[in-house]
């Protein structure tokens, strides 16, 4: 079907704006004096990132991956590889990995298992966004910004089909598409 799906509001630009403004209090809190290696998760995180960042007055280092998940479709096919190498030192590191949303948990638990293998010096995890009622695998969640709904969620860099990442509010869309 070609038709483009309804999207339905779910976090205002002052909730989403709320949340970024929290997380970024309790990221400075912890990492204030290590010089973090923050590495983004693309695309998803990449608007969710900017804003984090510009709010940290410390000095940090910003990395990203591109991961890919071998199936197709929205689904996590649960077999995801790494997209090009992760250029960056983290060995010694203290890494804080930023996701766009943590679904079946399935992309971020082979990242940190990618990571931790690198021997950082501390490892954690901060997501915009969390979807608990799909979890299939255990992830902790150090620090999290909304929790949605089981819907499938767009805008905020969040994409369907590649398409709504530059809506600066989270939807989420209607009907099957939605769940
Ligand atoms: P997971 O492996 O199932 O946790 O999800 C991995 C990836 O699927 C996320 O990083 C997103 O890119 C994508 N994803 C999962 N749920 C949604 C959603 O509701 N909207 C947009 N992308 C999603």
């Amino acid at each position: 079907m070609s038709s483009q799906p309804r999207l339905h509001p779910l976090f205002a630009r002052q909730e989403i704006e709320a949340a970024v403004n929290r997380l970024a209090a309790e990221v400075r809190q912890d990492y204030h004096d290590k010089c973090p290696l923050l590495i983004g998760v693309l695309k998803g995180a990449f608007i969710f990132m900017s804003d984090l960042v510009r709010r940290l007055d410390f000095p940090l280092e910003v990395d990203f991956v591109r991961l890919s998940s071998y199936g197709r479709g929205r689904q996590s096919s649960g077999r995801i590889k790494l997209v090009g190498a992760l250029t960056s030192e983290v060995k010694g590191r203290d890494v804080l990995v930023i996701e766009d949303i943590v679904d079946t948990g399935l992309t971020i638990a082979f990242l940190l298992d990618y990571l931790k293998k690198k021997k950082p010096n501390s490892l954690k995890l901060c997501t915009l966004t969390d979807k608990p009622s799909r979890r299939q695998v255990a992830v902790t969640i150090d620090y999290l910004g909304l929790t949605v709904p089981d819907k499938f969620v767009v805008g905020y860099g969040l994409d369907w089909d590649e398409k709504f990442r530059n809506l600066p509010e989270i939807y989420y869309l209607e009907g099957e598409l939605g769940r």
